[in-house]
């Protein structure tokens, strides 16, 4: 996720954009640039880092006058954060000047064909590539902006949403929007252009939401007319009044970033896999993988390595890897990893996750692998990060920033890849028939509307959550590829609401936690179709004749848990391997309720940092 400020009217441009890229830095923040149309030319600055860093330059380095003018916070998906890379872009001719958020998948093969007609790029970024095909287009087809900009994304595939300005016709703004969002403001001779309403909710209420596949062009004497980008339709404009205020907004509306957040999967899930995943080609491309695919397939064995969530997302890659692939994966605490002189050798290949990308365990465990001649992969959300700059290679989930401590999205968005790594070795090695392949990659597929259905219990879920708040203790129960999520429901519990929570093999019960099952201790247990269901219902029975409260978390139209078990909540079927995606919905959403109705600070829990960057 980026952000997206633009401004055309009667106003000073500057202030505008700069304290709107202000609001949006929720939304990205690794570089931040401006673009300002003085009267005369284009004045533009950009540097790596925080908005106030591009505050501190610009004061320095341009003119800060004009009425036009478009400003970008970065969250980086190709090309690390640096100056080079952030937005505004220019095209080739210094004309035109865009912003983007959202990913081109096809920008490397529009590059090439770009350059054959000698366009040259200083970027690593698929933003810069898309400007020179808007220009390529303007320039050959002889046509406006507007039309220049329909016509190239006619051409492209992927999410946007970007605002684009010409110098030599400065009395309008063009806007697209495709999977990334994109809010006009409307006021009296003056328009709004942004991801969302905060940077300029106090100017004007009246917006326009562009929906997917429109453009508009925003004149400051015509207005906005906006079309759709595909069949040129003109479409009425749909004006809001807006309700909502600031702090409403930055949030999307939810109370906390973790709700967001975790509403959030569907689509980060699906931005993870974008360009990625081709079931109808039965394809899985990354880049990561495709270039050092003799390593992982002459692996010993994989060691992942990593700390809290990211490490159960990696222990649910052991089950999924040694399934699939049948690769030896070995998972380890980076914690512990680093200190306990671990057997490592250049056979192995080690794959680090990481959210943050900065997790000082996680990168002392890296580097500890890289000097006995390991091959390490990198699991990040951050582009450019420590540990996306310390790994061998990698591949970043696109995730956007995760603001909530607790963390949601990331764990989701990283069994995404990782399954994907998976999926594509074992196509190489010949360990999964291609019709399996091809299955897993339509179920995959399919997982973000299965994981929209699973959010839809949440009204269901804050009931449960209501009757179980006041537990002193709680028990999470999981088998095979959910014992992981047992897990990390756990801990999500733990982490925000403060209570005791454990995870455990279901069947580990009766080694000893059994003895803690009375009427006071709830237990929640994964029971999902799809593995040893029958032994998860023996499980249950056990807990059952000792009085346990049960809530299960079941496949939708389980009948046999729903009559033993005190609650029920249901999530869609899927492959048994890609059940976690499913199954971890309602733990999160439990979790965040129970903390919310025990007056927590849901995203900034007691004595925790979003990232551990010390010892
Ligand atoms: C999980 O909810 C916690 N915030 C914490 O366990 C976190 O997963 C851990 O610190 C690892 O962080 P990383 O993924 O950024 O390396």
């Amino acid at each position: 996720m980026c952000g997206i400020v633009g401004y055309i009217g009667k106003r000073e441009a500057y202030p505008i954009i700069l304290e709107g890229l202000k609001r949006l830095e929720y939304r990205g923040y690794d570089s931040a640039g401006i673009a300002l149309y003085d009267g005369n030319s284009i004045q533009l600055s950009k540097t790596k880092g925080k908005v106030v860093d591009l505050e501190n330059r610009v004061n320095n380095e341009i003119e800060t006058t004009g009425s036009l003018g478009i400003g970008h916070t970065r969250w980086a998906t190709h090309g690390v954060p640096n100056d080079i890379n952030s937005h505004p872009h220019y095209s080739n001719s210094g004309d035109l000047v865009i912003i983007h958020n959202g990913i081109i998948e096809n920008y490397a093969s529009i590059k090439k064909e770009l350059i054959k007609r000698g366009y040259t790029f200083s970027s690593e970024t698929d933003t810069e590539v898309l400007i020179n095909l808007i220009e390529d287009v303007k320039k050959n087809e002889q046509v406006k902006l507007g039309k220049a900009v329909q016509i190239a994304l006619n051409q492209v595939v992927g999410a946007y949403a970007i605002a684009v300005f010409d110098k030599n016709k400065p009395d309008e703004i063009v806007v697209a929007k495709l999977g990334s969002p994109l809010a006009i403001g409307v006021g009296e001779n003056e328009f709004f252009i942004a991801s969302d309403a905060t940077p300029f909710l106090e100017y004007t209420k009246k917006a326009i939401y562009l929906e997917d596949e429109e453009m508009a062009i925003v004149r400051l004497k015509k207005g906005v007319k906006i079309r759709k980008i595909k069949n040129d339709a003109l479409v009425d404009p749909y004006i809001q009044e807006l309700q909502l205020n600031l702090e409403q907004i930055v949030k999307g509306g939810y109370e906390h970033f973790m709700l967001k957040e975790i509403h959030e999967q569907p689509n980060a899930i699906k931005d993870t896999y974008r360009g990625r995943l081709n079931a109808n080609k039965g394809q899985v491309r990354m880049a990561g993988i495709d270039d050092n695919l003799e390593k992982f397939l002459n692996a010993n064995r994989i060691i992942v390595i990593a700390c809290g969530t990211s490490w159960h997302a990696g222990l649910v890659s052991e089950y999924i890897f040694e399934d699939l692939a049948r690769i030896p994966v070995e998972v380890e605490y980076a914690s512990e990893f680093r200190y306990r002189n671990p057997v490592i050798t250049e056979n192995d290949v080690v794959i680090a996750i990481s959210q943050s990308g900065e997790t000082a365990d996680t990168l002392a465990a890296i580097k500890l692998a890289k000097s006995k001649g390991a091959f390490v992969f990198g699991v990040c959300n951050v582009v450019g990060s420590s540990i996306a700059r310390e790994t061998h290679a990698g591949a970043y989930t696109h995730a956007g920033p995760e603001i909530g401590v607790a963390s949601t999205k990331a764990f989701t968005t990283q069994i995404t890849v990782l399954t994907l790594i998976a999926l594509k070795l074992a196509k190489e090695k010949g360990t999964l028939s291609h019709s399996e392949f091809h299955l897993h990659l339509q179920e995959l597929e399919l997982i973000p509307d299965k994981v929209q259905k699973a959010l839809q219990s949440d009204a269901h879920i804050k009931v449960v959550a209501e009757t179980y708040k006041d537990a002193k203790n709680c028990l999470y129960l999981g088998r095979g590829f959910n014992f992981p999520v047992a897990l990390e429901g756990a801990l999500k519990l733990k982490e925000i609401s403060y209570i005791h929570a454990e995870g455990y093999p279901a069947a580990e019960m009766k080694h000893g936690p059994i003895a803690l099952i009375d009427e006071q201790m709830p237990v929640f247990v994964i029971a999902t179709k799809k593995g040893h269901y029958d032994k998860v219902v023996s499980n249950i029975q056990e807990i059952k004749s000792r009085k346990g409260k049960i809530i299960g978390i079941v496949t939708e139209g389980d009948t046999e848990v729903k009559n033993l078990a005190d609650h029920v909540i249901e999530v869609p079927e899927t492959l048994e391997l890609l059940t976690p995606l499913l199954t971890t919905i309602p733990l999160q959403l439990l979790s965040y309720h129970i903390a919310v109705m025990l007056d927590k600070n849901v995203d900034q829990p007691r004595n925790l940092a979003k990232s551990v960057t010390v010892e």
